[in-house]
């Protein structure tokens, strides 16, 4: 069969030959339809993610872990979990049988591979429980997720949302009420996010400086009755780490959570159903650049997603 295949660590994927799969007891193959190329992906390759050494340690191996495809009976699904070196960048993959589940009918496999995204901004309602009418802040807005996350913000009934990019250009393509730019300095940035606040809920997709310096605007100088900002800690664009004076949660009113908070195999569910009905419905849109599996090694040094989200179909 065809795949993507990395040969060293840090390399590019490329686009050659590969033994197919052979499934042993307990394994279905499946026909790739299509797959996503997400930054994790690249930093999973690059072997600077702390799941690197899993599957960098199996090396020639097909990068990218989940996407969509179709049961040896036809049903499409989304799978997850391939057996290395087997992964979704290939027109076949080997996976545990269960490992997937169906997707609905009307859903295009292609978009199927980002409503993960989507069903991560979901989590302003299941983590953060905004409110209509509420200010949504998000951050690292003009990225894939980031503008899914502006969409699902309106969809949700927020009253306000205030999007942070790094480019004037993008930032103005958003459907936001204000824009933040955060490649400015530290001060401009901070004055900036105080001009643009008070905010109820921040999806962080960039944690990071940008974050730490959020967390300072939202810092009073002096005591004060802190209005309650909830911070959703959802990617890491800019950084994997933050340092949070105490003063920061002392005085502010900022409180902070992990996606996952509250998530419950039937919050999950919900989401997903909301987020498949939206979909159907055109009420959300997924930009997204389909990409033959030949062209495979340059459409993983894009550097810069301007939004739309690699998908390759094979
Ligand atoms: N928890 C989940 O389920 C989930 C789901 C989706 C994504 N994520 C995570 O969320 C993050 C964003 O994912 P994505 O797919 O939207 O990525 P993306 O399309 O590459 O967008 C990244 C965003 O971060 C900004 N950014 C990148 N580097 C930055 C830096 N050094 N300083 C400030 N801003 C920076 C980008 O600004 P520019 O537009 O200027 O480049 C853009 O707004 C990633 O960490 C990803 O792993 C998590």
């Amino acid at each position: 069969m065809k795949a993507a295949v990395l040969h060293e660590v840090g390399g590019v994927p490329r686009y050659e030959e590969f033994p197919d799969p052979v499934p042993a007891d307990g394994e279905v193959v499946i026909d790739v339809l299509a797959a996503a190329v997400e930054n994790v992906d690249k930093a999973v390759a690059a072997g600077t993610h702390y799941a690197s050494a899993k599957y960098l340690g199996v090396l020639p191996m097909i990068p990218v872990f989940d996407g969509i495809g179709t049961l040896p009976d036809g049903t499409v699904v989304g799978f997850g979990n391939p057996r290395l070196p087997y992964g979704a960048l290939a027109e076949k993959t080997v996976v545990p049988a269960g490992s997937y589940a169906p997707i609905p009918e009307g859903i295009d496999p292609a978009i199927a591979t980002v409503m993960a995204s989507a069903i991560t901004a979901l989590t302003m309602k299941t983590a953060a429980g905004l409110q209509p009418g509420e200010t949504v802040l998000v951050q690292g807005a003009t990225g894939v997720a980031g503008r899914l996350a502006i969409q699902v913000a309106r969809l949700l009934g927020a009253g306000r949302i205030v999007a942070t990019g790094r480019d004037d250009s993008q930032l103005a393509e958003l459907d936001a009420d204000a824009v933040v730019n955060t490649a400015v300095s530290d001060e401009e940035l901070q004055q900036a996010y105080a001009d643009a606040g008070g905010y109820d809920v921040v999806l962080d997709f960039l944690w990071g400086r940008p974050t730490e310096i959020l967390l300072r605007a939202l810092t009073p100088d002096e005591f004060a009755f802190g209005a309650p900002t909830r911070i959703i800690q959802t990617g890491e664009s800019a950084g994997a780490d933050l340092v949070v004076p105490a003063s920061a949660l002392r005085t502010s009113g900022v409180e902070i959570f992990g996606a996952a908070r509250n998530l419950t195999p039937e919050s999950m569910g919900e989401s997903y159903q909301q987020v498949v009905e939206w979909t159907r419905s055109g009420a959300l849109t997924f930009q997204i650049d389909r990409v033959p599996l030949s062209d495979i090694a340059s459409a993983w040094q894009r550097t810069s997603s301007r939004g739309r989200r690699v998908v390759v179909q094979p």
